[in-house]
């Protein structure tokens, strides 16, 4: 469909789907057509294309509309929007509509049960319990005619399913599915009951139908594979719409579902194994944004599927569901766009274009308000649209290369969020804790899952890997033995795959290549003094007392100074050759400076170099492009103008000027650049 708007200087004229629309630039929003009357719709388009907007986001939530009653599926009015902002020269992204069960499909059949034992109340979303069949029958029918009706439509690029999968249910089906799942997984209860251990307190089971969905505390084995069953039940309904959409879709055309950071509900990992494309919906909520952690949340669903993702939703000013809504500042979405861009995001879509008239969000940030005029946000959201013009051929395609991996695992975060021993330890703050010190240095981090191949890096941490496989330990000391280095922390390799204690010391399986074990940890009141030739701080919330194994080679760098005596003068940090490589073992969770000294210590040591090395509040990232050209970010996360010095004469796309030496960033402002050396 060509574009009946003008487009904006920078853009090519295209129509659009030639392209591969994953990896192109996009700028978009949430559309919810169904709100408005059809007179309004043209307008609507028209504004976002003014706003240089590629990409419009429809569907999710818009079942009643498009079966009003049983069976009576209309879709003509969605076709009429898709067509229409293909003629404002906008791809769509359909929504399947599951998060939103209508009325009449909410049923006590359909309904989830609440941990009390209520059915959950209509009005809201998500109430569905994901194993009712009614719910299945009923998906196949509108999912499967949306598939047919839009799959061949090359307007629609991509889909996502549902929306933010979040609820457990605990009905009774749901408890004899978890049953059948643990049936399926240990074959007998012989077996399950030794791996959980279950002749403690008397929970032997000599029935499957004995065991029950955990409510709070229980034992560590069943709650364990409870979120196991969960991810199951998740990518099992997921699995159902993807089945229904890729046979009716032009090649090329994506299925994703939106993710919540670090929500832990679900493995991630194994529910982005049937998706073509990750996303994730990013909001402050309250407050601003804090670039060194939410990087990591970027890197985190980069590296679900291992390649570039969308932001899928972001709020535009503010939203209404936190204590104070208060605005970003101005100027502030348009450094965390250009942020998530260089964290390898190729779109970015807002949530919502327009405030609704009534239901629950009607205090929410959009780029349109109530009147439909566009709100002031609108204009900082048509520079960022204008910019990406600029850069949007340089970018396509490009991709992000890391020497140094953090490895994640839902399964350790679990463990330690069911038993956290000190209220204060939990488990991705204590990943953030290393990944704020490298990324404050500009050196690039891929999270990848705690099963991902690591050959290849350089560096790889591994923080609070509790769960410690046989798998894991051999990949681990495969890859220090090829030379790689890796930083093990406290609560390492102290559990087996099924949470169970593991008839060893800690870090379990990597004991030989660390070169020490851990004789015994201890929650901490107040902060423990550490020291060693060039490190000086504190202990807080864990200590580990390290007994050092390899005497000839184990190095200590870092010992605890005096405290509660069984600590006192004992060995917090060591490094130990292993192979070609070496292994550090950090039995501390150190102050902020103390750790961004190791941090330091560690990368310099590993040989990992930092994008060009930056003062302060400013990032710089690096994208690839399929020629092998470098593209360098540059951003400025500060409300003051930032000098810069480069290490290299280079172009900024976004001005089309040549900079030599010192490179001035305003408040919020941000460089794309590329070595004027380069093909560029
Ligand atoms: C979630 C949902 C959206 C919307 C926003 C509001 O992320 O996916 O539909 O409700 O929150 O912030
Ligand atoms: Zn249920």
């Amino acid at each position: 469909m060509r574009s009946v708007f003008p487009l904006g200087d920078n853009e090519t004229e295209s129509d659009g789907h030639a392209m591969n629309e994953s990896t192109r630039l996009h700028l978009g929003a949430a559309y919810y057509p169904e709100h408005w009357p059809e007179a309004r719709w043209p307008e609507d388009l028209r504004l976002m294309r003014e706003a240089h907007m590629t990409v419009v986001r429809m569907g999710e939530f818009a079942w009643s509309t498009m079966e009003p009653e049983p069976g009576a599926v209309r879709l003509d009015w969605l076709d009429r929007a898709v067509d229409l902002a293909a003629k404002a020269g906008l791809v769509a992204v359909l929504g399947t509509p599951t998060a939103a069960p209508p009325a009449w499909l909410s049923t006590p059949e359909v309904l989830a049960v609440d941990d009390k034992g209520r059915p959950v109340q209509f009005g809201n979303r998500c109430h569905y319990c994901v194993h009712s069949p009614e719910l299945h029958a009923a998906t196949r029918r509108i999912v499967g005619a949306m598939a047919e009706r839009f799959g061949p439509n090359p307007d629609v690029v991509g889909w996502q399913i549902d929306n933010e999968f979040n609820r457990v249910c605990y009905c009774d089906r749901c408890r004899a599915e978890f049953q059948r799942f643990l049936k399926r997984k240990f074959g007998t209860l012989d077996d399950l009951n030794a791996h959980w251990s279950t002749a403690y307190w008397s929970q032997t089971y000599s029935d499957w139908k004995q065991i029950p969905i955990p409510i709070g505390g229980h034992n560590p084995g069943l709650m364990l594979e409870f979120k196991r069953f969960v991810t199951a039940s998740y990518r099992a309904f997921q699995k159902l719409q993807i089945d229904l959409l890729r046979p009716k879709l032009r090649p090329g055309v994506w299925i994703t579902h939106n993710f919540m950071k670090w929500f832990d509900g679900y493995d991630h990992y194994a529910m982005s194994e049937d998706l073509d494309l990750a996303s994730w919906d990013w909001y402050v909520g309250s407050g601003h944004h804090d670039y060194l952690n939410d990087g990591a949340a970027h890197d985190l669903v980069r590296g679900f599927k291992q390649r570039n993702f969308w932001i899928m939703e972001t709020q535009p000013g503010s939203v209404n569901w936190r204590d104070v809504n208060n605005a970003l500042n101005r100027g502030e979405a348009r450094v965390m766009a250009w942020h998530a861009v260089a964290h390898g995001a190729d779109a970015i879509a807002y949530w919502q274009w327009r405030s609704a008239l009534g239901g629950q969000e009607q205090y929410h940030g959009t780029l349109v308000d109530q009147s439909g005029r566009p709100r002031p946000f609108y204009d900082e959201a048509k520079e960022l649209g204008d910019d990406f013009a600029k850069v949007r051929d340089l970018l396509a395609g490009s991709t992000i290369h890391c020497d140094t991996a953090l490895l994640h695992s839902y399964d350790s975060c679990w463990s330690i969020r069911g038993q956290k021993h000190h209220k204060e330890f939990d488990y991705i703050w204590h990943l953030l804790g290393y990944y704020r010190p490298v990324a404050a240095r500009n050196v690039g981090v891929d999270i990848v899952s705690a099963e991902a191949p690591v050959d290849g890096y350089a560096l790889v941490v591994a923080p609070a890997l509790v769960l410690l496989s046989e798998e894991r330990a051999a990949r681990l000391a495969g890859f220090v033995k090829g030379g790689g280095h890796l930083v093990l922390t406290v609560r390492t390799g102290m559990k087996d795959d099924y949470n169970a204690l593991l008839p060893a010391r800690q870090p379990g399986g990597l004991t030989e290549a660390a070169g020490v074990e851990v004789e015994e940890c201890y929650a901490l009141r107040n902060p423990v003094p550490v020291a060693g030739p060039w490190l000086k701080g504190t202990s807080t919330t864990w200590a580990e007392r390290l007994r050092v194994l390899d005497t000839g080679q184990t190095e200590i760098l870092v010992r605890f100074g005096a405290c509660n005596g069984w600590l006192d003068d004992q060995p917090a940090i060591t490094v130990h050759p292993y192979g070609k490589g070496r292994v550090y073992y950090v039995g501390a969770c150190l102050d902020a400076a103390a750790q961004q000294i190791l941090i330091d210590h560690i990368v310099a040591d590993a040989g990992v170099e930092p994008v060009p090395a930056t003062p302060d509040g400013i990032e710089a990232r690096k994208r690839t492009a399929t020629d092998g050209r470098e593209i360098f970010i540059v951003i400025n996360h500060e409300r003051e103008e930032k000098q810069v010095t480069l290490p290299w004469a280079a172009r900024d796309h976004l001005t089309d000027r040549d900079v030599q030496g010192t490179l001035s960033l305003r408040p919020y402002g941000v460089a794309v650049l590329t070595k004027a050396d380069g093909k560029g």
